[in-house]
Parts: C-alpha cells; sequence; structure tokens
C-alpha cells in the first residue's frame, strides 16, 4: 500500500466576523491530488472558509483546527502561522473578488511572490529569483494558458474586467504551484468559452503540482459543474448555515446544479434555520 498523501486536515472550525459566528463546525479533509467540490447557496459560509485557511485577520478563528499533515504523520499547525508563512508552506487563495494594486506590475508580484514561496526562509530585502530564469518560466505558463504576455506589465487587477482578474489568479496559481489551492468563485463572471479554458488549465496546473512532488490538493468553490468538467471532484460538499451538511461524489454537484438546495435545506432543518439567522442579521448589520 502506499503512504497516505499530505493533507489539509481541518477539524470543528468555528469562524467569526466581527462577534458573528459565521463557520459553526466544519470539518474537511483534502489530500495532495485530490479535487474537492465546495457547493452552497450565497451566504452559507463557503468564502468564509477560505479566508480561514488562508488567516485574514477579520475572521477569528475560535475553535477547531486547521493543520498540514505530511505523509509520516508530521502535523503542522496552519493556524500558529501568518498568511505569507501559510503561503510558503504551500497554501493558495485565488479569491472571489481579488484586491487591485494599482502602481504594481503583475509580473514583479509574481516574481516577488515565486520567489518567496520557493525561498520559505527568504528575507525581504535579498535577492529575488533572477530575471532572466523568471521571464522565462513567465513567458511558457502565459503561453500554456493562451494569455498575451502584455497583459502582465499591467497594475495587478487594476481595471481588469472579471474575466481577466480570475485569469490573473490562474496565472498565479500556474507559477506558485501550491501544495492545496482554494479556488473561489473562479468561474464567476466568466463566459462559457473562458470557464472552459479555466477548466482545463487548473486541471493541467493541478496535476502539474509543486516542483518535486506530489500534486496539488485543490477545493473548487462554484455553482455551477463547467469548471469541474476537467476536475472531476473526489467529493462534493454542501455547505448550509456555516457547517458541511453533505458530502456525496460528483453527481451531489450536478443534482445541486440543476435542482438547486431545496431538499438540503428540508434534510438539515437545523442548518436551515442557522442560515436564516445569518441572513437576517447580514441584513441588519447592512442597515
Ligand atoms: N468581512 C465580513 N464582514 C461582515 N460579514 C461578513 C464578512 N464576511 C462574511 N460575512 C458574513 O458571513 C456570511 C457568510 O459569507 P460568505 O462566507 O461570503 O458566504 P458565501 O461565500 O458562501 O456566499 C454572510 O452572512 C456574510 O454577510
Ligand atoms: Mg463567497
Amino acid at each position: 500500500m502506499s503512504a497516505a498523501p499530505e493533507q489539509l486536515v481541518i477539524n470543528g472550525l468555528h469562524v467569526s466576523v466581527e462577534g458573528q459566528e459565521i463557520l459553526k463546525g466544519v470539518d474537511l479533509t483534502i489530500g495532495r491530488g485530490e479535487v474537492h467540490a465546495l457547493m452552497g447557496p450565497n451566504g452559507s459560509g463557503k468564502s468564509t472558509l477560505g479566508y480561514a485557511i488562508m488567516g485574514h485577520p477579520s475572521y477569528d478563528v475560535t475553535s477547531g483546527s486547521i493543520e498540514l499533515v505530511e505523509p509520516n504523520g508530521t502535523r503542522h499547525d496552519v493556524l500558529a502561522m501568518e498568511p505569507d508563512q501559510r503561503a510558503r508552506a504551500g497554501l493558495f487563495l485565488a479569491f472571489q473578488r481579488p484586491m487591485s494594486i494599482p502602481g504594481v506590475r503583475l509580473a514583479d508580484f509574481l516574481r516577488h511572490a515565486v520567489t518567496n514561496v520557493r525561498n520559505p526562509d527568504r528575507k525581504e530585502g535579498q535577492e529575488l529569483m533572477p530575471m532572466r530564469e523568471f521571464r522565462n518560466e513567465l513567458k511558457a505558463k502565459m503561453a500554456e494558458l493562451s494569455m498575451d504576455t502584455e497583459f502582465a506589465r499591467r497594475y495587478v487587477n487594476d481595471g481588469f474586467s472579471g474575466g481577466e482578474m480570475k485569469r490573473a489568479e490562474i496565472l498565479q496559481l500556474a507559477m506558485l504551484r501550491p501544495k492545496f489551492a482554494v479556488l473561489d468563485e473562479t468561474d464567476s463572471g466568466l463566459d462559457a468559452d473562458a470557464v472552459r479554458l479555466a477548466s482545463e488549465s487548473i486541471a493541467r496546473i493541478g496535476s502539474g503540482g509543486a516542483p518535486g512532488s506530489a500534486e496539488m490538493g485543490i477545493l473548487i468553490i462554484t455553482h455551477h459543474e463547467q469548471l469541474l468538467e476537467h476536475n472531476i471532484p473526489l467529493k462534493t460538499h454542501v455547505m448550509l448555515g456555516g457547517r458541511i451538511v453533505e458530502s456525496g461524489g460528483p453527481e451531489l454537484a450536478q443534482e445541486l446544479h440543476k435542482r438547486g438546495y431545496e431538499r438540503i435545506r428540508a434534510a438539515y432543518p437545523d442548518a436551515a434555520a442557522a442560515e436564516k439567522a445569518m441572513e437576517e442579521s447580514a441584513k441588519v448589520a447592512a442597515v
């Protein structure tokens, strides 16, 4: 029997935002080389899970654990790491709504990020990856993704269309080659052809994996099944009211895409009640 792959293990995760509990006990284990789909109605807590994994300061983990577990059983406490340490440890989040960084060119941003991720002990101010090596790699990756190299000269997400932002996230994924990636609605705002290209690209990048080791573990947050076309999920998880209430295979993603969440709400009335309560308090917060 082959050794278990390296895993991202989440246990009993509770997360609050501005004092309000959003995640109410999430359990999820993803092995490298596995694709998992995370679905669920708007406001159920999917993006919150992504932010908590990456260590966004507004998302307080009040209990539970997030760990990286090596094949030999060695456990690393992700919650004890700063966000940049998490990136260096091989975690990556493609944001649902990426930030723009006017004045910073995408290529320079990527050269910094790639250097840091590949040399986890690098201190700020120390040398970057050699320009020629970086440029060659960037060009090759952009060609694979059918992207114009001029694109990398633009400021990060500054004036990007929705589709361009998503493609910039996929380029980051290709360059950084993390161990575990959370892709938060990487298909939103893309037309059918662009989703197909994104789906193919993610599959190609995912099976390439980090240098010198196994493949990527990917959590795909999506409302549609198109992104899953080339990334057949080992498991599909449904989040409702801040918990994963049901897990199944690829057929579950198809069911939810076709029929929506009514069956889920009826089957898990406690989670449906939590969903209602979260909606109400979000409305109050918005007033
Ligand atoms: N930064 C935030 N400030 C206030 N409320 C937030 C914030 N992030 C998330 N929430 C609330 O948490 C709940 C879950 O949001 P989110 O994780 O974005 O859900 P999903 O990604 O499943 O649509 C919502 O009620 C939302 O209003
Ligand atoms: Mg979201």
